[in-house]
């Protein structure tokens, strides 16, 4: 470690809280972003395979025009009539089925997630969930609580009472799980919660048929269904613009974060109008910044250029170039147990641990993450400009990096 880094690395556990981790063996001082590439405070590039929050790429100029524009025009927020909002909120609902037809703006994941909650016991009048095992959806104390990758890890406390852990699917015929577990419930039903390709679970693809037969019995017993779309959404999957529509489903709620703002803060919910007037049951609902003139400008150019740089369909043809290298890859070596996913949204899941070899595909210029419970899952979640030449120098890394296993 250089001296710059060593002094950054001392300041910031001094003066910041010790449970915020950085990633890799030797940390990195990032100065600069563009598109799919990151830059360090000495001018060394990196490919970046696994920051989905700069979807469109990083600091993408249309988007930070988009920004720009609107800070030096006007900030303030929904409780004032804006066209911005609206053209915002018509423009995202177009991108849904017909039934989730009403949006509420904040400004993230957790905070989306737990508007979810809220409308949910509002409109069911219902306190329990159910979720997924090794799920994660944000960092409020209601959604530790949901996410049992934090209430069964260090530090957690388990899941409280009114929250019921079913494992993930191997087969459609697990949605059976669900169906026993309500039958046994002892309260009513609230909802069921899941990302509709759990991502910090392991990158994992659930079965066909196994979201149709949940949300059918979560449906039956007064439930409703709550997709979690903040690693998923916005076409990163490549066949599909949201995940739960390659199980066709349609939720009653949705919840969006992460690429929606492309590292802007904006998170959403999108609802059907009866679940939306169930919690207009008289206390105001306000959020300082969420739906603010700068988040809703931002937002918009980000669906902008989505379309018209036509990237679901890019991510589509250049995971399925990665996808057709990593099976390869899995060919010849024993290490590698499992690819899968879809689109920008891959997983390879090693044998062991897989932090070993994300440190040294960040020594040779490739950053990724590991998820999985066992932390042996390599996430390739790329900004979705990644390229074909970028795909391509990410297999032949990772190749020379398995070899030296
Ligand atoms: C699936 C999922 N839901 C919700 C969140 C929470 O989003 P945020 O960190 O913006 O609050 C995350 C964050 O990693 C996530 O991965």
């Amino acid at each position: 470690m250089n001296t710059r880094i060593e002094n950054l690395t001392a300041r910031r556990a001094r003066i910041l809280g010790r449970n915020l981790t950085v990633a890799y063996e030797q940390p990195l001082n990032i100065v600069r972003g563009s598109m799919q590439y990151l830059y360090d405070d000495e001018g060394r590039q990196y490919l970046d395979a696994y920051n989905n929050v700069a979807h469109v790429g990083h600091c993408h100029p249309q988007v930070v025009a988009a920004g720009q524009r609107q800070m030096e025009l006007l900030n303030t927020n929904t409780r004032y009539l804006s066209e911005l909002i609206l053209d915002y909120a018509e423009r995202l609902t177009a991108t849904f089925p017909e039934s989730l037809n009403v949006c509420f703006f904040v400004n993230s994941g957790s905070e989306a997630n737990e508007l979810a909650v809220r409308l949910a016991r509002a409109h069911t009048k219902a306190r329990d969930l159910i979720v997924l095992d090794h799920a994660y959806h944000g960092n409020t104390t209601t959604l530790i609580d949901l996410s049992p990758y934090k209430h069964d890890g260090p530090g957690g406390a388990g899941a409280p009472s009114w929250v019921h852990k079913v494992r993930l699917p191997a087969t459609a015929g697990d949605a059976n799980q669900v169906a026993d577990l309500i039958a046994k419930l002892a309260a009513p039903l609230c909802g069921f919660m899941a990302e509709s390709m759990p991502s910090v679970a392991g990158q994992i693809v659930l079965p066909d048929g196994y979201l149709g037969a949940v949300y059918d019995a979560v449906r039956r017993a007064g439930g409703v269904c709550i997709a979690d779309e903040v690693q998923t959404g916005y076409g990163r999957i490549g066949t599909h613009f949201y995940a739960f529509e390659k199980y066709g489903v349609v939720p009653d709620i949705v919840v969006l974060g992460k690429p929606i703002g492309n590292g802007h803060p904006i998170g959403a919910v999108i609802t059907t109008r009866a679940i939306a007037d169930s919690f207009a049951n008289g206390m105001e609902y306000f959020s300082t910044f969420g739906g603010n003139n700068v988040s809703c400008a931002i937002g918009l150019k980000v669906l902008d250029v989505v379309r018209e740089e036509k990237l679901q369909s890019h991510a589509l043809r250049i995971g399925e170039h990665l996808l057709a290298g990593l099976n390869e890859l899995n060919r010849r070596h024993e290490v590698i147990r499992a690819i899968r996913g879809s689109g920008f949204f891959l997983g390879v899941e090693l044998a062991h641990e897989a932090g070993g070899i994300v440190n040294q595909m960040r020594e040779r210029g490739i950053l990724m993450g590991t998820e999985g419970p066992l932390h042996n899952v390599l996430k390739i979640r790329p900004p979705m400009p990644f390229s074909e030449a970028n795909a391509d120098q990410l297999l032949e890394t990772l190749r020379s990096v398995l070899k030296q296993l």
